[in-house]
């Protein structure tokens, strides 16, 4: 196995690795140093089942399950996978392309601004694992954009790092989905189906290896014990300079890749599909650091709510 870099600050390629057999020792300590290094690795020719998929993940953390709200319909219309899997594509419930900017393809639009996934509840996360089942050629848009939080961080003036050391960031779902441009307001209907709001997390997160990272992705909306809108500026002014260019890799998808990331130090973004003629078939684990694999929604006391 070879891991070769991608970009001067972090992203790395892992090559040699078979993701079809059970994860061996070897390939999980490879894997699980190349994250600490990089933050981003992508995997091309991953040509795995849901199966493997979800056996390669769980060699690293155990599953965060898709939440589910009972009685609740799919938010967005979109393809039922595996329960285990996120849907990240375009396809519908029969396999038809949803196009882009229809009413079934707004709520997902929101990831074009830069996130974490799953910040906007309690569980301790950890990576996400997103393979591309069919993917659109590169001229038809669909790459994935990822910030390296760590090098955003190193680089703020000592008097900001100071000054947001200790602070702790708001996260909620339906107002980060507002601020990336979601109109109209939101519902109880809504607030039901996806219920997670005011989730607080540090601004600043430590990361098992020690370096520092920028905890300000998408869905974090203001900053705990300070005014709304000064903490939405600093927030604001935070994640304005972290998505700077320099801190940006993009990934432009071929079939078959695996993009691995950790959501405590990158954020990432997804980009427009620039044409309805093709399918991108997107399927997702995210794994936490620790605790039962089970939903957030489970997992937060919500379902007893
Ligand atoms: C995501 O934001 O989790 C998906 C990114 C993408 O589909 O490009």
């Amino acid at each position: 196995m070879e891991v070769i870099p991608l970009h001067p600050l972090f992203a790395a390629e892992l090559t040699g690795a078979d993701l079809v057999a059970e994860p061996s020792p070897e390939l999980v300590e490879t894997v699980e140093a190349a994250m600490a290094r990089y933050g981003v690795l992508v995997v091309r020719d991953a040509a795995i089942s849901d199966e493997q998929h979800k056996r390669f993940s769980r060699a690293f953390g155990p599953l965060e399950l898709p939440s589910r709200v009972p009685g609740a319909a799919r938010p967005i219309g979109k393809r039922a996978v595996d329960p285990a899997l996120f849907y990240a594509g375009n396809l519908d419930q029969d396999g038809e392309i949803i196009p882009y900017g229809a009413e079934g393809s707004r709520l997902a639009q929101g990831a074009e601004r830069f996130h974490t996934d799953s910040s906007f509840h309690a569980m301790p996360t950890k990576w996400s694992l997103l393979l591309g089942h069919e993917t659109p050629p590169v001229e038809a848009g669909g790459d994935t954009l990822f910030v390296d939080a760590r090098a955003a961080y190193d680089d703020l003036p000592q008097a900001t790092r100071a000054q947001i050391e200790d602070l702790v960031g708001i996260h909620d779902f339906w107002e980060g989905r507002r601020r990336a441009g979601l109109q109209g307001e939101i519902t109880p209907e809504m607030r039901r189906v996806i219920p997670f709001d005011r989730v607080e997390h540090p601004l600043v997160r430590t990361m098992p290896y020690g370096r520092k990272a920028l905890y300000v992705g998408g869905h974090c909306i203001g900053v705990a014990g300070m005014d709304a809108d000064a903490g939405g500026e600093l927030v604001e002014r935070l994640y304005a300079h972290a998505t700077q260019d320099k801190y940006v890799f993009r990934h432009h998808w071929r079939r078959h890749d695996l993009v691995i990331w950790d959501n405590r130090c990158t954020m990432h973004a997804a980009t427009p599909l620039l044409s309805n003629d093709y399918r991108r078939d997107m399927r997702r684990t995210t794994i936490n650091e620790s605790g039962p694999e089970t939903s957030a929604y489970e997992w937060m006391g919500l379902a007893a709510t």
